[in-house]
């Protein structure tokens, strides 16, 4: 990348079944006041993110891997990752149908073991392409492109929250950037999206680009008379990356929030997905993540790093965090805003309130990793909640999404008992032909039949009249609710 940028997840308490519906299955606050965010304000990005059903995230790449002040950070204050090069389709498909994930997986392995889930990034550009590629043109090359997202989506099916489908397939002046890829035809992008909801229908697919932070800027109307376009015919399309290079002497746009609120119009979530800016300004740093806290559909903001030693512009310092892993002034001012946020995002709960002075638990998978908009009517949860209780804590089942082949549920686990409990296990039995594709805020054992999941390393301990919850994917022709759901504590 050469060019310069231009413009710019409740505490659910045991009173009965219903309470239990309501609280999990509650959809959108559209706008809320301060007051009703959850829990306390956030002392880390992740919790304060997640007070409005929100993530914060980072991108790594895998030699960051051996880096313990870059994995200590990340840890502590990030609950999405992105990887910086390991998931491109160079990375990925060295070689006509040979696959190789191994970076991917090693990051992607990192951070949901430490509870940060992934965006997926990216299956189709026209950078860091395979090298075969290189000697394909037409239908030759739309026919590898087809079989990389399908290849590529097929390893990650069910285990991200989003995918990058196409990158930056934009010009400056808002007409398609030439490209191999735009060459085989202008559906090429369609043609990727509805090839990626086929391949995952569970993950949210988005379109990214840099340079359409500023509303009235060509780059930025293309993009959105595209993303226009594609609602209007039914193509597959969940969300708009926006990359927030606020760096090589660009800056924050004052209509940036038009721009966000603009795109979330059509029916799509936004994301800020490799914010960094300019010797990291606090201002810009504080108007960009106020932007976003004040558009419900703004899902949460990434940064392209976390120290300014992480970054592809380190000489420009554009990063919250300093080479010697200290926070800077931008760091409180992007905290304090998600701490102000005024929207919550629709569809989300907010996670329980952290304990003050530890660490909160981070949320992987708080946000239902798909809106399935190829499934109408796909959406509600109407079967009523499996209970059972024969120790010391209860587990109840509730559907919150379904599509096509597959549905997300949650398992909300309560402790009725007096005195904490240390660790729990629920056990599910699932209905026939139904196979758990991820599980977060839980340790699965088996995938199909009686599966049990034990707690994280940091939801075991509940106190009295405590709850905490997981949620898992399942893919199967049916979203039958699970024949029994049984909670056992030490
Ligand atoms: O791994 C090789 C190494 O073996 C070799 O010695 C070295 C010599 O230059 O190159 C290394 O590969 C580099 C790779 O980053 C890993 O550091 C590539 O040359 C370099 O081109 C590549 O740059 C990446 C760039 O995308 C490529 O377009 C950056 O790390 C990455 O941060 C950047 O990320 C992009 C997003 O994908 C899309 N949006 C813009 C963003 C910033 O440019």
């Amino acid at each position: 990348m050469n060019e310069r940028r231009t413009g710019g997840r409740a505490r659910l308490l045991l009173g009965g079944a219903c309470a239990v519906l309501i609280a999990v299955s509650s959809v959108a606050v559209a706008t809320v006041a301060r007051a009703d965010l959850a829990g306390p304000p956030g002392t880390t990005l992740k919790a304060a993110a997640e007070r409005s059903g929100r993530y914060f995230g980072a991108a790594m790449g895998g030699d960051r891997l051996s880096d313990q002040g870059f994995l200590t950070i990340a840890n502590r204050e990030f609950d999405m990752m992105t990887a910086v090069n390991e998931m491109k389709p160079d990375a990925t498909e060295p070689n006509r149908g040979q696959f190789d994930f191994r970076a991917g997986d090693a990051i992607y392995n990192w951070a949901t073991q430490h509870a940060l889930r992934v965006r997926g990034h990216t299956l189709a550009w026209h950078a860091q392409q395979p090298r075969f590629w290189g000697s394909l043109s037409g239908s030759a090359l739309r026919t590898a492109m087809i079989d990389h997202i399908n290849g590529v989506m097929a390893h990650y099916r069910g285990k991200l929250y989003a995918w990058d489908v196409v990158n930056e397939a934009f010009a400056e002046n808002g007409s398609r950037r030439s490209s191999n890829l735009q060459s085989t035809g202008n559906d090429w992008i369609e043609v990727a999206f509805r090839t990626a909801r086929a391949a995952d229908p569970s993950v949210k697919l988005c379109y990214n680009d840099y340079n359409i932070e500023n509303w009235t800027y060509a780059k930025t109307q293309g993009v959105y008379t595209m993303i226009r376009d594609f609602k209007s015919r039914g193509v597959p399309i969940d969300c708009v990356g926006l990359q927030t290079h606020f760096t090589g002497g660009s800056s924050l746009p004052g209509n940036f929030q038009t721009t966000l609120s603009s795109f979330a119009a059509l029916g799509v979530d936004v994301a800020l997905t490799e914010a960094d800016v300019t010797n990291a300004s606090a201002t810009q740093y504080a108007g960009l993540t106020q932007a976003c806290m004040n558009v419900p559909r703004c899902v949460g903001i990434t940064t392209w790093g976390i120290r300014d030693s992480d970054s592809w512009r380190g000489n420009e310092s554009p990063l919250l965090f300093d080479r010697n892993s200290n926070p800077k002034a931008a760091y409180t001012s992007v905290l304090n805003a998600l701490n102000a946020a005024s929207t919550t995002v629709p569809g989300t709960s907010t996670p329980p309130p952290s304990t003050p002075g530890s660490t909160p638990p981070s949320t992987p998978g708080s946000t239902p990793p798909s809106t399935p908009g190829s499934t109408p009517g796909s959406t509600p949860p109407s079967t009523p909640p499996v209970t059972g209780s024969p120790g010391a804590c209860t587990a109840t089942y509730h559907l919150t999404n379904s599509w096509s082949g597959g549905f997300q549920g949650e398992v909300t686990v309560a402790n009725t008992g007096p005195t904490t409990i240390e660790g729990w296990t629920v056990q599910l039995t699932l209905a026939g032909g139904q196979t758990i594709a991820n599980v977060w805020n839980g340790i699965n054992t088996g995938t199909s039949g009686t599966v049990s999941v034990r707690n994280a390393a940091y939801n075991g301990s509940l106190g009295a009249n405590a709850s905490t919850s997981f949620g898992f994917l399942v893919n199967g022709s049916s979203s039958t609710a699970p024949a029994s759901v049984s909670c056992t504590s030490p």
